[in-house]
């Protein structure tokens, strides 16, 4: 730390002008503004110096109490809940697996009233619908809708931490139910490449397997561990209740941190 120290003088003074260790004294003759000796000068000088010292370890002292200030919110007041929301931008996928490239963007919809925004808008009496790539009329096996889901970048944060899943039955058909779902995550904008995703969660989506249960209803949470934020996820449908044409749900959120 260098201090400057400027000396006003009366005219006629005599001042000395040099350097006392970090402080450079320096004599400006001719002004009527101060009578300051140089004495008095040291003494201010030396005050100010141990206050800018005790204001520095003051303010230091602040910086660390910042810190943990900072670094504990993210145990305490980090919320926990759904990280995914109707207005949410999403993608909808068919023909496409855990650590793949996208297969098909959409798929075959039923209409437009059953498309991706339909699984995260909060309303059970919605519904996300997607034949996939050998839906239509073909039932025969539980193919139609599997490789199904869609990507979505939460709005509620860049940097979320997903944790869980919680699925809803849609209106109609059980054996339309997703039953296994993967989730990966990713940071990278390059959403259609397998290459950018991480595998974060591939099981059971939380709907009852053994008996179908009521429609337009919750599952059951499912939750995994994980501590990496992404911004953006990708789920995929990888197996339903039956020999049916789609997949079918009405809600399907990701858990998580922000
Ligand atoms: C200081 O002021 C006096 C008059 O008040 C003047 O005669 C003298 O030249 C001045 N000195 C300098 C260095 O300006
Ligand atoms: C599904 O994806 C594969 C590549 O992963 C591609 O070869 C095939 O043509 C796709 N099928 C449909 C129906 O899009
Ligand atoms: C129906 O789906 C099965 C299983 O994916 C497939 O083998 C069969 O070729 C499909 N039939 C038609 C008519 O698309
Ligand atoms: C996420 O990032 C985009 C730009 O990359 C920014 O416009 C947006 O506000 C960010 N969202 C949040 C919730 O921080
Ligand atoms: C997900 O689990 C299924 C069933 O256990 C397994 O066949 C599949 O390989 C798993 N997928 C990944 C990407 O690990
Ligand atoms: C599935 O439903 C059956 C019948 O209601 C129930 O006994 C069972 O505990 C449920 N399984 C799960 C995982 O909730
Ligand atoms: C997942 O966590 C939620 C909230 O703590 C809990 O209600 C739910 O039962 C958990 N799910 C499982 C399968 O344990």
């Amino acid at each position: 730390m260098l201090l400057v120290i400027l000396l006003l003088l009366p005219t006629g003074s005599s001042v000395t002008i040099g350097k006392i260790d970090n402080f450079i004294i320096v004599g400006i003759m001719n002004s009527s503004l101060a009578r300051v000796s140089l004495e008095q000068c040291l003494y201010i000088a030396t005050s100010t110096a141990s206050s800018m010292i005790s204001t520095t370890s003051s303010s230091t002292t602040e910086t660390s109490s910042t810190t943990s200030e900072t670094s504990s919110p993210t145990l305490t007041t980090q919320s926990l809940g759904r990280i995914t929301q109707a207005g949410d931008t999403i993608v909808g996928l068919y023909n496409t697996t855990a650590g793949g490239s996208t297969g098909g963007k959409n798929g075959l919809y039923s209409g437009p009233s059953e498309t991706p925004i339909y699984a995260i808008d909060g309303s059970t009496s919605t519904k996300y619908f997607n034949y996939g790539v050998t839906g239509g009329s073909n039932t025969t096996a539980n193919a139609p809708g599997i490789g199904t889901g869609f990507y979505i970048t939460p709005s509620i944060s860049n940097a979320s931490i997903a944790v869980g899943l919680l699925f809803a039955t849609a209106n109609d058909r059980p054996n339309r139910d997703p039953l296994s779902v993967s989730l990966e995550g990713t940071n990278s904008d390059a959403c259609d490449s397998g290459s950018s995703w991480t595998l974060l969660y591939n099981g059971s989506t939380g709907i009852n397997v053994t008996s179908e249960p009521d429609r337009m209803t919750y599952g059951i949470q499912q939750n995994f561990s994980n501590t990496t934020p992404y911004k953006s996820y990708r789920l995929l449908i990888t197996s339903k209740r039956g020999p049916d044409d789609a997949v079918q749900y009405s809600e399907a959120h990701i858990i998580g941190y922000t």
